[in-house]
């Protein structure tokens, strides 16, 4: 099973996913391939924000080592799962989809807890270190939901 995390600038909220997964992936012993990547190119090869790494440090977490890269089209063939974070990255993503398949790979992060709700992680970016923590909360819930998914397929 191979999983990519959507977000705009790929240093908050997809690498925080991509770390909180990543950490139950391994604390169950479940295999899968887990990613993820941003829309807009302003911090390609950036490290995440800052403020997403103390948040996921405080919970045990070290996503440092990740660097942004942009989502190209190629992750529509290599990714099973595809998971954004709000409607600007949903449409963003069916204009850049080939077919119904690669949509259908895509789906709301939060629909994971609330299937079809469509429910956004909201950008934290223009926020203080509180709107980190309600993402990083967010995030634990589905990717609660999302390992246990991951689980049955295999
Ligand atoms: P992210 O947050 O999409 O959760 O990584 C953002 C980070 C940077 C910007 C926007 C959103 N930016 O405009 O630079």
């Amino acid at each position: 099973m191979k999983i990519l995390f959507v977000c705009t600038g790929n240093i908050c909220r997809s690498p925080l996913a991509e770390g909180i997964l990543k950490n139950k992936l391994k604390n169950n012993n479940i295999p899968a391939e887990v990613d993820s990547a941003g829309l807009e190119n302003f911090h390609v090869g950036d490290p995440p924000d800052k403020r997403a790494c103390i948040t996921a440090m405080k919970h045990g977490i070290d996503i440092s080592g990740h660097r942004g890269r942009l989502f190209v089209t190629d992750d529509f063939d290599h990714f099973d799962k595809i998971y954004i974070m709000d409607s600007y990255h949903y449409l963003a993503l069916t204009g850049m989809s080939r077919s119904d398949n690669d949509l259908k790979k895509t789906d709301y992060t939060m629909n994971a807890i609330e299937p079809g709700k469509n429910i956004p992680v909201q950008d934290p970016w223009y926020d203080g270190m509180n709107a980190f923590e309600t993402v990083y909360e967010q995030l634990d819930q589905a990717c609660e939901k999302i390992a246990d998914w991951i689980r049955k397929q295999i």
